[in-house]
């Protein structure tokens, strides 16, 4: 009789490890800039910047800093609430405590560059540059994860993990782009740097697939030409430099020749890797859609003009930048897509996660339908 019991509970058991229904992501690995750092940037140290660990930086959600670059939650966390996964921790905050990673982990830093900071340091531009950990940074922190919860209790079949879990490769390539433009390049300069930063991101995408990762996102640049610290920085009085909803043309044709090279390297990442499913997801296309037709999304104050800044025609003043003194923030983010002039709102961000997960914004659509609506 006992060993008929042990015999059935055994064979459960055996049913339930060999085939697990896969129908959703375990974890998330993030990797990218300020547009999904959940706290890397605040808890590295660094001391310039330090705005964003103050209200109004989180506002909204979190009612308190906590290192986002926004008023409330990134596209990442939206993602994690899609899946039914907690928000992910950010690395350095592992190194600090006994914080849960088997859901995931953010690598994601604000400031990071695609490219190694050496090359802004070896143009003179390194002072402006807000981190070191560039891409390749944040790929060595996962090695360096990688090797040590592989064989933890939560993780034991580190290959079968992997499969399930989603990488999040972005978006980054931004800042490799934004200081060299804030240092005075010109387009025809920022063109130049789009092979350099595209080779990085698609070597990272390379050595994640070769580590485990099968399902990666790899999102595009957000249209520039509609950021109000581009349209501060180069506003004239030609009014052909303007499309229909007041972005600078050059700066958005800019942002789609780097999407356009980077759908490129992907499309060679999936004839090499066949087996990897890897997505580009369309930040361009699902931002487009705002700042096409604000009202449709809420956006009553519209699109370009800052929540939170310190005067001028977009609500940017660089020298009263939001959370400095001179600065405010408007009484419903809500109605604003633009946060701070680099980043965007949680309504905004909300908007590009729903196009993320739901599609039309993602192509090859991700594996799994999102679990929860949000
Ligand atoms: C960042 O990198 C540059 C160039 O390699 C170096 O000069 C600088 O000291 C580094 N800064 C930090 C904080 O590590
Ligand atoms: C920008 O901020 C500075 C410092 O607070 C202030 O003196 C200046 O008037 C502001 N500019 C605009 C256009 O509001």
């Amino acid at each position: 009789m006992k060993i008929i019991l042990i015999l059935m509970i055994i064979s459960c058991l055996g049913t339930v490890s060999t085939s697990p229904p896969l129908k959703y992501y375990d974890s998330i690995f993030s990797f990218g800039d300020s547009l999904a750092d959940t706290g890397n940037f605040l808890l590295s140290g660094a001391i310039p910047h330090t705005v964003i660990g103050k209200l109004p930086y989180g506002e909204t959600f979190f009612h308190r800093a906590t290192g986002r670059c926004s008023n409330g939650r990134l596209v990442v966390d939206f993602v994690a609430e899609a899946y039914g996964l907690p928000y992910l921790p950010p690395y350095l905050a592992l190194a600090k405590g006994n914080k849960k990673f088997e859901h995931g982990v953010n690598f994601a830093v604000a400031g990071a560059t695609a490219v190694d900071v050496r090359f802004f340091y070896d143009r003179n531009i390194g002072k402006i540059v807000w981190t070191n950990s560039s891409l390749g940074v944040q790929l060595e922190w996962f090695k360096k994860l990688k090797s040590t919860f592989c064989s933890t209790k939560e993780v034991t079949d580190c290959a079968k993990y992997f499969k399930r879990s989603l990488f999040l490769v972005g978006e980054i390539g931004g800042n490799d782009y934004n200081y060299p433009s804030l240092a005075g390049a010109s387009i025809i300069q920022l063109k130049a740097l789009v092979p350099l930063v595209v080779e990085s991101i698609a070597v990272t995408i390379s050595m994640l697939i070769e580590d485990g990762a099968v399902e990666l996102v790899v999102p595009g640049n957000l249209p520039i030409g509609c950021n109000a610290v581009y349209l501060t920085l180069f506003r004239t009085s030609d009014k052909s430099a303007y499309d229909r909803n007041g972005c600078l043309k050059a700066y958005n044709a800019f942002s789609e020749y780097h999407n356009s090279q980077l759908k490129l390297a992907l499309e060679i990442l999936r004839h090499k890797y066949p087996h990897a499913n890897i997505i580009y997801a369309d930040y361009y296309g699902a931002a487009k859609t705002f700042f096409d037709a604000p009202k449709n999304y809420g956006f009553s104050e519209g699109t370009l003009v800052t929540c939170c800044g310190g005067g001028g025609p977009y609500n940017f003043n660089d020298s009263a930048r939001c959370g400095h003194t001179g600065s405010r923030a408007c009484l419903d983010p809500s109605t604003h897509a633009n946060w701070d002039g680099f980043h965007l709102t949680e309504a905004a961000y909300r908007h590009i996660a729903l196009g993320m997960v739901k599609g039309p914004f993602t192509s090859p659509p991700l594996t799994f339908p999102p679990l929860n609506d949000f």
